[in-house]
């Protein structure tokens, strides 16, 4: 059994110390790292009981995909500072235990090596549009090319807030690695070498326009990640979203902003069934998953733990984590009397 806390610290006992806090890390005073994880754990479940629930499934489908289970493994950069063989590493653990990987525009592995190592598999890319739109067409062609099936679009990042562990450390790739998408090596600066490439490259001037953008060039669903509010979501779904994720990039962006768990309702509201709604930030077990999907996500992703578990155990630790946390889902259903996902409602928690 995984221990998530324990994996934590067994990550940090065999990782580089600056890579470990760029893992860890938030923005500001981390207070939204924390209160991502806290949020879920004070939601009060109201259980059913006297249901058969002899069988329970976890499966589900998402844009017209059979899943096992409806955990997703997140965009992640820079993955090689946990596992050698970094994002194929991690998609290797994926597709073991049937899990969607996003591969993030910011991987140290190429988005072709990623899929040629698992070509079955279903695979996002997720997309940081850059100043220069020749190389985000050309970005987003090659995601294509290479059998990406959807966009994710960050859109919680027009600026990178103040990092301290990463300008403290002067977070930077080591020597013979490299933002393998975008062919940048080591920065070599003083300060965080991601707050200065995200200051000169990424575009500050993103548009609702820019999602009907990316689906014009890339013919690709455009999933929106990083949104809070009712008002954008719906801003989002008409511009042509076709899909939301309700993120605050893990605490990593404006500290201090509203849980996801808090958030979560909110969208689901405005969004009112018209695409589907995803979940990530803070979620470390099968309960607080159920309560996610209880709350009208349709599915949800779970970041640092995959991390810990790559740094750890490699792609057998990635499976094994989405496995465990499959049967907890499964677990926790049965516990609410429920025996598919479409059995989880709001009337299931009490917030
Ligand atoms: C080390 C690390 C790197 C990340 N890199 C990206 C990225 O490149 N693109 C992106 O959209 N989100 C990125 N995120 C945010 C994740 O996609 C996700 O929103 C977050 O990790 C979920 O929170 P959790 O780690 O508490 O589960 C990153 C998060 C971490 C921890």
């Amino acid at each position: 059994m995984y221990e998530i806390d324990e994996l934590q610290n067994q990550a940090q006992a065999v990782m580089d110390p600056t890579a470990f806090d760029y893992f860890v890390g938030g923005a500001g005073e981390e207070i939204t790292v924390t209160e991502n994880v806290t949020a879920w754990a004070s939601i009060r479940l109201r259980p059913h009981v006297l249901r058969d629930v002899s069988h329970v499934s976890t499966a589900t489908t998402l844009f017209g995909l059979d899943l096992r289970s409806p955990v997703l493994v997140p965009p992640l950069g820079y993955m090689r500072l946990a596992h050698d063989r970094g994002e194929v590493a991690m998609a290797e653990g994926a597709a073991a235990a049937g899990a969607v990987m996003c591969v993030s525009t910011l991987a140290t592995m190429s988005l072709e090596e990623v899929a040629a190592a698992e070509p079955q598999f279903p695979r996002w890319f997720q997309i940081y549009v850059h100043k220069d739109r020749d190389l985000t067409r050309d970005l987003v062609e090659r995601a294509r090319d290479a059998g990406y099936q959807a966009l994710v679009f960050t859109v919680d990042l027009p600026v990178l807030p103040t990092r301290k562990r990463d300008v403290r450390n002067q977070f930077d790739l080591p020597e013979g690695m490299e933002l393998a998408n975008l062919g940048i090596g080591r920065h070599g600066g003083a300060g965080s070498a991601l707050e200065a490439y995200a200051g000169s490259s990424l575009d500050p001037a993103l548009t609702p326009a820019d999602i009907e953008w990316l689906h014009e060039i890339s013919g690709l669903p455009v999933v929106v990640k990083g949104i809070l509010r009712g008002d954008d979501v719906d801003m989002a779904v008409r511009a042509g979203a076709a899909g939301v994720i309700v993120s605050n990039h893990g605490g990593r962006q404006l500290d201090t902003v509203v849980p996801t768990a808090f958030a979560l309702p909110e969208i689901v509201a405005a969004v009112d069934g018209r695409v589907p709604v995803l979940v990530d930030g803070g979620l470390r077990n099968g309960t607080d998953i159920v309560k996610a999907l209880a709350m009208g996500a349709a599915a949800v992703l779970v970041g640092r733990p995959l991390l810990w578990a790559l740094a750890v155990e490699g792609p057998a630790g990635v499976t094994g984590l989405l496995e465990q946390l499959r049967e907890e889902i499964a677990r926790s259903m049965a516990l609410c009397g429920a025996t598919a996902l479409a059995d989880l409602d709001e009337s299931l928690v009490r917030r």
